[in-house]
């Protein structure tokens, strides 16, 4: 029998190069890693430098990078969707040279790729499955319920809900199924906030994630049903096959052997100096906060959230990454009363090994933008939220968040250090424990959805037997 008949499944990953994707999608390649498939993922040369302690990965035999050229951009702030799209845009032609060159990634210890399981921002992608016939599975690292909104937008469109009419932004939005008790006009994503319906990057968001539901084979996200089914079953409707397995590093965690270590797979090193602070500090004492790795703040949105840190006398671990003031630069002389402030009650990083602060028993709230990965990270950890999102399915997930996980609060579209204070005083004090229990049941969904039996637990094995049978 020849050794080609007894090869697993060969899966290609290949996310947009930032961190909350390359995060989610390696930790699909190790849950596949740890079904004996080969895994070939693709990065950016760019990220593949900065992907600290890659090397861990070679813990698992099946598991291999492969690097592509990539534009070495800032990919931070108000350029963000500018440089992504000409990221994608260049990778995207990379890839189908590289991928012509016959089995580029067949060996005779690997067999040519049997599926391609590609971000759900790549719409190269689905072309090239059609050119060549290799199957795909689309991995989108957004929310079911950013995910859903971003699908019905052109029905918000033709019911002439956007642009946004009168007072706009607190209207409640009808046109999207199972959202109409809540979803208000500034909950839409960033980029519906456009005069014309016809802008370019409204009308790109919009078709490919329609495009996602028919153009590939099955969609995977990273969430689990107890957390977002009525959007699920809506969003389910329109596609062949639908896999939740997440939240990602729980599952993995929950397959992985107890004194098994998870590989870093932080873009920047990350200060372990913060986990010294926190020991120091009093249980659920510290409001940490991190807007993720690409949003920027102005230099006076900076001075609003540490006067409100600072006044609100509460304990602070303020992630700063370097590249996080918009338009580059440092935040200038910092005020005597915040340097007070800061030395008695704060503590500052450039980048901080986050799931393990959010699940340090200091910890108590989290300031966050309201990135996915971070609003799940936070729900497995059990810590309430400040959400202040900044674009994209930051503005849905606060919303969820505030309204129907009731979790935290959402403070969008303010930059007030009143208001600031108010909410870390909210969060952390006023209804702490209102939230802690709310927080904590959800937790405990998580980890029953990741447990064997569970939702999540069941849909990866699913998915495991369906890329399977797509072996020839
Ligand atoms: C981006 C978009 O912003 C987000 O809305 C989308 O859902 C995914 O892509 P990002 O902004 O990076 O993601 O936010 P997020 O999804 O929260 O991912 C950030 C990741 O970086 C998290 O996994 C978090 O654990 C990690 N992180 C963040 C660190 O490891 N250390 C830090 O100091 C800050």
């Amino acid at each position: 029998m020849s050794s080609k008949l007894v090869l697993p499944p060969h899966v290609l990953i290949f996310p947009l190069p930032a961190q909350g994707h390359i995060n989610s999608m390696l930790d699909l390649a190790q849950l596949l890693c740890l079904s004996h498939f080969h895994v070939t993922f693709i990065v950016s040369e760019f990220d593949h430098q900065r992907l600290l302690k890659a090397a861990a990965f070679a813990g698992y035999p099946g598991f291999r990078f492969q690097t592509i050229p990539d534009h070495d951009h800032p990919r931070a702030g108000d350029r963000r969707m500018d440089v992504f799209a000409s990221a994608v845009k260049f990778m995207g032609s990379c890839f189908k040279k590289m991928m012509l060159e016959k089995d580029v990634f067949a060996s005779s210890e690997r067999r040519a790729v049997t599926c391609v399981i590609a971000d759900g921002m790549f719409g190269f992608a689905a072309d090239f499955a059609e050119e060549t016939g290799i199957p795909l599975i689309y991995f989108r690292t957004i929310s079911a319920c950013a995910f859903w909104v971003y699908f019905c937008a052109d029905r918000l469109i033709q019911a002439n809900e956007m642009p946004f009419q009168g007072n706009g932004r607190d209207e409640l939005v009808k046109s999207v199924p199972g959202m109409e008790g809540f979803l208000r006009c500034r909950d839409l994503p960033s980029f519906c906030r456009v005069d014309d319906t016809n802008d370019r990057l409204l009308r790109e968001i919009s078709n490919l994630t329609k495009q996602s539901t028919v153009r590939a084979n099955a969609v995977v996200m990273n969430t689990f049903e107890d957390l977002e089914q009525p959007v699920l079953s809506n969003i389910s409707k329109h596609m062949p096959r639908l896999y939740t397995i997440g939240p990602g590093k729980m599952h993995l965690k929950s397959r992985l052997n107890v004194d098994a270590s998870i590989p870093c797979t932080s873009l920047w090193a990350e200060d372990r100096n913060c986990i010294d602070w926190l020991n120091a500090q009093e249980p659920k004492s510290v409001i940490y906060v991190s807007f993720g790795s690409i949003t920027t703040v102005t230099r006076e949105q900076l001075l609003e959230f540490w006067h409100g840190l600072v006044n609100s006398q509460q304990k602070f671990l303020w992630v700063m990454r370097p590249d996080s003031i918009t338009g580059g630069g440092d935040c200038g002389r910092v005020p005597v009363e915040l340097d007070k402030g800061t030395k008695e009650n704060g503590y500052m990083v450039e980048w901080a090994p986050q799931e393990e602060v959010l699940n340090h028993p200091a910890v108590g709230g989290f300031l966050t933008h309201s990135g996915w990965n971070s609003t799940l990270e936070s729900i497995v950890a059990g810590v309430p939220m400040i959400c202040w999102p900044y674009f994209g399915d930051q503005m849905i997930n606060s919303r969820f968040v505030s309204e129907v996980w009731k979790i935290g609060l959402d403070i969008k579209d303010t930059c007030d250090r009143v208001v600031i204070e108010n909410a870390v005083r909210e969060l952390m004090e006023v209804r702490n424990d209102e939230f802690l229990e709310r927080a904590n049941r959800l937790a405990k969904m998580a980890k029953m959805a990741t447990s064997e039996g569970g939702s999540s637990h069941c849909n990866l094995n699913g998915l495991v037997e369906y890329i399977s049978s797509l072996v020839i």
